[in-house]
């Protein structure tokens, strides 16, 4: 009887686990590890800042990031550029200003434009929109261990293009085997050797896909570090806390523990 049950109970998880992977054409992604993962985890300065510089060359002609405002490129455990980096930087976006009824350049204090391309969507929240990793069924176990895996599938996406083409009602598709059912509107952004690093990083495609994607996670979640932080102090906080909760329990109860009653 409790071979026969659980001999079912194993057919019914493999088959859940089976369909769970049928049930997904929702495309591959690999696991990177990015520096910022983990509970000590930090944004690497240097990255992101040649994350900002592809995000400005090549994804900005269509995508915007219309949540991020621009003066948080200074911001300390961002990309920290000098001020005027920052000021000269948003000179280069046009911005409608309600008051000059008009167009005009972009200072620190606006936000990056909105997409240029109306099909293509806003990248501000992309790495926290996206999840990659989910499981092992449904547990979220994966979730907690690599992190949503959004950084992952934009990295998955811009190095997941196998060549194929085809044309659907006017609208090209190029396959791409991280983007869910296999085909996107979006033509390969990227080659490799797209931008020039000033600091001599490697700009072979990897590199630049994962640049770009530890950025757009900057870009989704700029205070990851300190929420990070606040978060280990409570954890030692309580940690103490419980101790001295221990020790004045025993204290408490050590009058009226072990002794021995006579009455
Ligand atoms: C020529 C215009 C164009 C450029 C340049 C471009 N994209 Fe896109 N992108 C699109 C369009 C259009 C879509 C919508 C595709 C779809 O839904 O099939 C898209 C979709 C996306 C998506 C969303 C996938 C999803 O899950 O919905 C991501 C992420 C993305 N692009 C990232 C980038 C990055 C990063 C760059 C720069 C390296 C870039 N794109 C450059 C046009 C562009």
């Amino acid at each position: 009887m409790f071979k026969k049950l659980t001999l079912s109970a194993l057919a019914a998880v493999a088959l859940t686990a089976g369909a769970a992977n049928a049930a997904g054409d929702a495309g591959h992604v690999h696991d990177v590890d990015f520096s910022f993962e983990g509970p000590f985890g930090k944004y690497d300065q240097n990255q992101l800042q040649r994350g900002l510089k592809v995000y400005t060359e090549v994804c900005s002609s269509c995508h915007g990031l219309q949540y991020v405002p621009l003066r948080t490129l200074a911001d300390e455990g961002g990309p920290h550029l000098p001020e005027d980096q920052v000021r000269e930087y948003s000179t280069q976006f046009e911005v409608f200003d309600a008051e000059l009824d008009d167009f005009r350049e972009a200072k620190p204090a606006d936000h990056f434009p909105a997409s240029a391309l109306e099909e293509a969507p806003d990248l501000s929240l992309m790495a926290k929109k996206r999840a990659a990793f989910h499981g092992p069924m449904g547990t979220g176990l994966n979730q907690l261990f690599r992190g949503i895996g959004g950084p992952e599938y934009i990295a998955g996406i811009l190095t997941g293009y196998t060549g194929e083409e085809k044309e659907e009602a006017g609208t090209t598709f190029y396959e791409n085997t991280a983007f869910p059912g296999g085909w996107i509107a979006m033509a390969p952004p990227l080659y490799g050797e797209d931008v020039d690093f000033d600091d001599g990083h490697s700009n072979d495609l990897h590199h630049e896909a994962e640049d770009l994607a530890a950025f757009l996670m900057w870009a989704a979640e700029p205070k990851m570090m300190a929420r990070k932080q606040v978060g280990f102090t409570a954890v030692l906080l309580l940690s103490l806390l419980s101790v001295l909760l221990f020790l004045t329990n025993k204290k408490l109860w050590a009058p009226h523990k072990g002794k021995k009653t006579n009455v």
